[in-house]
Formats: structure tokens, sequence, C-alpha cells
């Protein structure tokens, strides 16, 4: 993997080291240039007319719909959303939820999975909210959430990786489980698709969502892909979602359009499949590896530093590259502005959107460096060096 050649295609690089993809990552000049491409040569609604943009843009549009269903392998179902949120939250309010319902899910998830489901219990629409707790590394088993689903648990909501600690859930092994018990399984994975190749299939999972913004694509894109699209009903409804409409009666379109009412981000989900063209022309392989190497490092030299403290599994087996750390007595924000202005380092400090596992772990807020294909290793020791300043003068 030519790590000089990528970069190329992220001038913003010249100025700063970005160690926050985890939060949202950057944008290559060709992703760009597919946006443009659209407002600049071929602008138009999709699925409405019939004159020749309007095909192209359809075409094109259907075509992102396509390659980002076969980058996670999967067959149809597949949904243009804003975020991963907006896809969970599609989940939550358009299953047909049943009396006594419960949802079971972990105290690893992410606000965007954990406050839908708050959200229903509080509005007594399932009755439970069962939250499974990992180790203090981050990690658990799939036998941890064995024994808590039961007959009347209608969904398990899992993250696939912790946005706070980079730990790596045992889906499959989950998927099993739910599968013996008939339950449905959601997968929350805006932070594995990015980094690590994710075939949703062999996952065995029903719903599996994640952030086109993490993985090089515009701001404004996600998708949620759902095995079986009618198992849901949709959030949203008004024009391009239906196939016929009377005065009393409506009757919804086929494919991924029923969940896409009105006119939806065209340029940002063009700009998704040529995002997932960057990613797959590179190689998830040689991106995985990549990235671990560098994983390894920022382990090993945060270790090494006197004061401290790296959160999660230090096993590389079990965890990719989204490292939470504090320096003992300094505030995360504190480290976080000290990286920034000593040496052009872009980190995520706080709660991460994570209050529950923070609150869990005992920890108001961690610093949190994230890496992806476009860090080096020069960037890693540059940012070991500058922790190491930081924790001489404070
Ligand atoms: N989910 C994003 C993060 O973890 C915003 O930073």
């Amino acid at each position: 993997m030519d790590v000089e050649r990528i970069r190329a295609d992220f001038p913003i690089l010249a100025s700063v080291i970005y160690m926050d993809s985890a939060s949202t990552s950057l944008t290559p000049e060709p992703v760009l240039d597919a946006v443009l491409e659209y407002y600049r040569g071929y602008r138009a609604n999709v699925g409405r007319g019939v004159h020749r943009l309007a095909g192209i843009t359809s075409q094109k549009y259907n075509d992102a719909h396509r390659k980002v269903g076969e980058f996670i392998c999967a067959e149809g179902g597949l949904i243009f959303t804003k975020n991963t949120t907006e896809a969970i939250n599609m989940v939550a309010s358009g299953l047909k939820w049943e009396r006594g319902d419960r949802v079971v899910t972990t105290l690893l998830e992410h606000h965007s999975n954990f406050l839908p489901w708050l959200r229903l219990k509080e509005k007594g629409i399932i009755q439970e909210l069962d939250i499974v707790k990992p180790n203090q590394e981050g990690l658990l088993e799939a036998s941890d959430l064995e024994d808590r689903i039961d007959d009347r648990t209608r969904l398990v909501a899992v993250t696939h990786i912790s946005n706070v600690l980079g730990t790596i859930l045992p889906i499959k092994e989950i998927s099993a489980i739910c599968s013996e018990k008939n339950t449905l399984l959601l997968v929350d994975g805006a932070q594995s698709v990015p980094h690590i190749g994710v075939d949703v299939e062999e996952l065995g999972c029903d719903f599996f969502a994640f952030s086109g913004h993490k993985m090089l694509g515009p701001t404004g894109t996600g998708a949620l892909w759902v095995k079986d699209l009618e198992v849901i009903e949709p959030s949203f409804f008004g024009g391009g979602m239906i196939e016929d409409v009377s005065q009393d009666n409506y009757k919804l379109a086929a494919g991924y359009e029923r969940f896409e009412a009105g006119t939806p981000n065209i340029a940002g989900g063009i700009g998704l499949g040529r995002a997932v063209d960057y990613l797959t022309a590179v190689g998830m392989d040689e991106i995985m590896s990549h990235e671990s190497k560098m994983t390894r490092m920022v382990l090993e030299g945060l270790s090494e530093i006197e004061n401290v403290h790296v959160y999660g599994s230090t096993n590389l087996k079990d965890r990719i590259g989204v490292v939470s750390f504090n320096i003992e007595g300094v505030n995360p924000h504190d480290v976080a502005l000290m990286l920034d202005e000593a040496s052009d380092i872009m980190v995520r400090s706080g709660h991460h959107c994570c209050m529950p596992l923070l609150k869990y772990l005992g920890l108001e807020g961690t610093v949190r460096a994230s890496l992806y294909l476009y860090n080096t290793e020069a960037e890693v020791d540059k940012f070991l060096e500058t922790v190491e300043e930081i924790t001489n003068v404070v």
C-alpha cells in the first residue's frame, strides 16, 4: 500500500495530523470530484423525471446503492441514510413492536445505539431494556448475552466495534445465539465497515447500520442494510417511495426507495459510491494491516510513557486503531488542545457519545486517537513524542 500516493489525495494532510477518523474521516479528491461532477455535469432528481439528466442521475444513484451493498457483501436491502444514528432510529421506529417486547443491548454502545431503545422503554413501547456489561478491558463474550435473551426478546442491538475502546465484539457467535432463540439482531457497524472487511451475510445479522462519512464519503451519508425489507415500516412518508396512491390508500415501492421519502442526498450517495471504489482499489486487507502496525506502535508507545493510562484490551487481535487514554491529572480536552497547539494533531476528547460506558469505567472522559489509511508511522512517532512532552510539562 503506497501511503504517500494515498496522502496526495488528501491535501488537508499537508497542514495537520488527523487522528480523529473514528469521528469522521477525511475525504479524498476523487470523492470530491464525483460530488462536483454531479452538481456541474448532470444534476437532476432521482426516480422521477424521464429526461436525459434524470436518467443519468438515477442510474448513478442506483449504482451507488449497489456498490455500497457489494462492499458489505449484501444482496439488496441497502437504504441510504444520513448516518448510523438515522439508520438505527429507522429500525426503532419501524419495527412492529408487540406488548411485552424486550431489547438486549450492551454497555459498549454509542448513544446512537442506546438512546433509541431507552426512549422506547420510556414510552412504554418495549417492556425492558437489558444492558449487558463488558469486562473492564471492553471485551464481551457471546455467552454473556446468551442467558439474557429470552422468548420475549425481540431484538439484540450491539455494536461491532466500540467507538471508545476499539474492541471488537463476537458478532458471528452472537448471531448464532440470536438465530437459535429466534431474535432479531441489529449491528452498529459505524466503526467496523471503514476499517475491516465486512460480510453481512456471514455475520448473520438482520440489520446492519453504518456511516458513509467515516469511510471517506461525504458528511450526511450512511446506510442501513435490512435482510428483509418487510420487517420494518418506513419512518418517513412522501414523494418517491410509492408505487401507487389513491384518496384512501397507498402501495409502497418494492425496493430501498420505500425508505427514502423525499429528495435524498443524491450527491452524497454518489460520493459514497466513489468512496467505496476508492477503498476497494486500495484493498481492505492492506488497510487493516497498515492500521494494525500503527495501532501496535500507539499501544506500545503510550504504555512506555509515565502517567499515561490506556483503556481497552491491548491485544491486537481484539481491537482496531481507536485508542483511548488519559494523562494522569490532566483534563482530556486540555490534552487534545495541547496536541493541536504543539503538533497540529487532531484527536477527539470527552465522552465520545458513550456516557454509560465511561461512567461504568469510572471515567469522565478520555483522549481518543483514531487511525486510518492515510496516517503514517512518522505521524504516530510525532504523536507519541508530543504526548510525552505534555506529560513532562503538566
Ligand atoms: N460516532 C462518532 C465518534 O465516535 C461521532 O466520534
